[in-house]
């Protein structure tokens, strides 16, 4: 029954309208040269009117049309994925770690205040904790002590060595609400394909979950919906 319901909105995924939301939030952050970048992208991608998505895709549709209560995510930088979220599912609580590596990307990575001023600015008002350093440290800490939190959505996006991917994906995996969304970015990236880490997540994960990717856009993106408990 869920992946039926999963199913009903994955059929929006890509299309017209989704793309065109995602970018209306994308054009309300503060640019870098890799936001004008992926502005441009998503320009084109509407001009061209093909079927096209991305995590930021993923995560505008779910926020719209589910509006989780609690979001985690692995990675945020400058917040544009963590955007989709704050501005389209204003009241979610969301929760956000990041090691701020600086310059990261060769751009500047200015850390959890600018984050905080952004999300703030695009008009969020659920509970934003941004937590700060490595996520092989901080992530564990932080469920030993919240062991009951679940979450309907969270985005792995930080650690892009295999070793540490596939970490942060085994310590999110459990924790992930039934029903609910795990999504896992640069399944193709050519400076660091995680491809290889999301098959073998898949193989350790496949009675939990139901998993869907695209290798095709962007930079690949996967995604896990948790089987009913
Ligand atoms: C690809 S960027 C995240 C992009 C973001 N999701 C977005 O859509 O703009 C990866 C981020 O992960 C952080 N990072 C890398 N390794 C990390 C680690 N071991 N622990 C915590 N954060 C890490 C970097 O500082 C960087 O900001």
């Amino acid at each position: 029954m869920v992946t039926a319901n999963a199913q009903e909105w994955l059929h929006e995924l890509g299309g017209p309208q989704n793309v065109s939301d995602t970018l209306d939030t994308l054009r309300q952050l503060t640019p870098d040269r890799w936001h004008v970048l992926i502005v441009e992208i998503f320009e084109g991608k509407l001009q061209l009117g093909k079927p096209f998505w991305e995590l930021c895709c993923v995560l505008n549709l779910f926020a719209r049309r589910r509006a989780p209560a609690k979001y985690l995510e692995i990675g945020v930088r400058r917040g544009k994925s963590m955007a989709q979220v704050a501005c389209n599912s204003r009241d979610c609580d969301i929760t956000g770690f990041d090691a701020w590596i600086s310059p990261y990307a060769h751009v500047e990575n200015p850390g959890p205040d600018f984050v905080a001023w952004e999300m703030q600015r695009l008009g969020h008002r659920g509970n934003l904790e941004l937590i700060s350093g490595d996520t092989q440290k901080t992530l564990p800490q932080f469920l030993r002590n919240h062991p009951d939190d679940l979450f309907e959505l969270a985005t792995i996006d930080g650690d892009h060595s295999e070793e540490g991917a596939m970490r942060d994906l085994r310590n999110v995996a459990p924790r992930i609400a039934s029903g609910g969304l795990l999504l896992f970015d640069d399944l193709t990236n050519p400076n660091c394909p995680l491809a290889g880490v999301w098959k073998h997540f898949q193989k350790e994960c496949h009675a939990d979950f139901v998993f869907y990717q695209n290798l095709d856009d962007h930079q690949g993106t996967g995604i896990a919906i948790r089987n009913p408990f």
